[in-house]
């Protein structure tokens, strides 16, 4: 494959250049339309997509900057210091992904420079072969391979026969097929996106990914799947106190779910794909303890964005799959009007399920309660050493709770500072951030037994928290999502040492579930 080569996106001559003021400055490219800013610091010019990482929002000015350093999104309010190209809103959080600016020494002139190609799946190009009746037909089962291959093995999947491949470098099945994996912007550490290509028809894969190849996506590809629903997050349904009154949140939900379909909407307009179709969120929070988050968490419906889209663009095919359903790709290339190359399920097939064995998992979680560990309070900072999350000014006070999150008799209650890593009994009198984080005892003691991802709280909606000031916290989130150590802590270890350091606690032992 080629290796990338810098392409020039922008260039102002001399002129242009003298009259950029002293900090920020908004440029936009007359001839592809593209914006971007550009500080102008003391010794440096330092540039940018006028972009933002979170879905893609215009940058203006922040009038609450006194500095002149700092821009704010016009979607959800992020906001980046453009002198350090770190983001202050969420603080702790992302990096604006900088782009190389060139000062000619020669005419005076100023160059932003990007990589090249931003578009790998363009190597070694092949040609649309001809598909016959059959070939390619596409289930709803058909594609599903997005997680960080690092973390299968603590996320609880388990997966025998795993091969790494680079991103962005197609991998060859056989003659015909081949694939090729694509970063997040946004979380490159977690998400992926997948193009999959079939004698030269390419199917695009970007469920769950904020921003797949960070915006950069092939156009006109035959099939393009996403994700639609929206929901499957903690926030704000997690959420009390301060602004998180239920009409809040009702507003929150309801307006992140119009622009999400807004968003996913506009993508599929620009990418132009031949056909669409949302099918990754299905979820539902069915146990009778999460039923709060079930009415209130309202999600979009893969139908809702199918209007939409149809709306918006009426020659794209859009198809909204369920169980049985299945769709004839050369079918559907050759007559997108006709609707006979899906194949319905037989009238009357259910749907969505509607009944669970909880215990297969339940039965799990509660076994983690009456682990040994819990018996040495002492497990508290052998579990936050080995999580090695410390020098942030962060407190949080951790409570273990029944199902309805209200405090366990006999569950642990404790606070973490997380600038020296303590344990104190009280809050410092310094100034810090402090949540207070509520956790089902069951999944916090399983998460702790087997150094499981706080994604088990956190997304599962098994916490509630309040937070003082009201801030995400991305550094302490993203450490426990998606930073612990690969390898459980040693408990065998810890509880030789407890054994004769610490005096067992029988009653925050077993504090079995009702
Ligand atoms: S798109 Fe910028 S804050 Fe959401």
């Amino acid at each position: 494959m080629t290796s990338q080569v810098s392409k020039t996106i922008l260039r102002l001559e001399a002129e242009d250049v003298r009259a950029l003021k002293d900090g920020i400055n908004f440029k936009k490219n007359q001839e592809d339309g593209k914006c971007y800013i550009i500080y102008k610091g003391k010794d440096k010019i330092r540039a940018c997509v006028n972009q933002c990482k979170h879905q893609g929002g215009l940058f203006i000015k922040d009038i609450e900057d006194m500095d002149g350093r700092t821009v704010r999104c016009t979607k959800h309010y992020w906001k980046l210091n453009v002198a350090t190209m770190e983001y202050v809103n969420p603080p702790d959080s992302f990096m604006q992904d900088e782009l190389e600016a060139v000062l000619s020494d020669i005419d005076g002139s100023l160059e932003l420079v990007e990589l090249n190609p931003p578009d790998p799946w363009t190597a070694e190009p092949r040609e649309a072969q001809e598909l016959h009746a059959g070939e390619i037909m596409v289930h709803n089962q058909t594609i599903y391979l997005i997680m960080s291959l690092m973390y299968l093995e603590k996320s609880g999947v388990n997966l025998t026969n795993i091969n790494v491949v680079p991103f962005g470098v197609w991998q060859n099945v056989d003659e015909h097929l081949r694939f090729m994996i694509l970063m997040d912007g946004v979380h490159p550490e977690m998400d992926t996106c997948l193009i999959v290509e079939y004698k030269g028809h390419m199917i695009l894969n970007t469920v769950d990914c904020t921003r797949p190849n960070n915006g950069c996506l092939p156009h006109g590809v035959d099939v393009m799947m996403s994700d639609f629903a929206g929901g499957a997050s903690g926030f704000p349904m997690t959420f009390h106190g301060g602004k998180y009154t239920e009409s809040w949140k009702a507003d929150f939900i309801k307006n992140e779910r119009k622009k999400l379909l807004n968003y996913k909407t506009q993508l599929v307009k620009s990418l132009q794909p031949k056909i669409y179709c949302p099918f990754a969120g299905y979820f539902t929070e069915a146990h009778p303890s999460d039923r709060y988050i079930k009415e209130t968490n309202s999600k979009n419906s893969a139908a809702d964005l199918n209007e939409s889209i149809r709306k918006s663009c009426p020659n794209i095919l859009t198809w909204t799959p369920v169980p049985g359903s299945v769709l004839d790709l050369a079918l559907a290339l050759n007559d997108p009007s006709n609707r006979g190359v899906i194949t319905e399920p037989p009238n009357g097939t259910k749907i969505y399920k509607d009944s669970w064995d909880f215990d297969l998992y339940l039965d799990e979680l509660n076994a983690s309660v009456s682990a040994e560990i819990f018996k040495y309070k002492s497990w508290i900072q052998y579990y936050y050493n080995w999580a090695g999350f410390k020098d942030y000014n962060l407190v949080i006070r951790v409570t273990e709770t029944d199902d309805d999150f209200k405090p366990l008799k006999g569950g642990y209650d404790y606070l973490v500072d997380f600038l020296d890593l303590s344990f104190p009994a009280a809050r410092p009198e310094r100034d810090h951030a402090y949540e207070e984080i509520k956790n089902r005892v069951n999944v916090m003691r399983h998460v702790v037994l087997n150094g499981r991802l706080w994604d088990d709280l956190y997304i599962g909606f098994n916490n509630r928290m309040s937070r003082d000031p009201d801030v995400y916290h991305h550094k302490f989130w993203n450490h426990f999502q998606t930073e612990l150590p690969l390898s459980a802590p040693d408990w065998d270890r810890f509880l030789q040492i407890a054994c004769e350091t610490d005096v067992p606690n029988e009653s925050s032992n077993g504090c079995a579930l009702s």
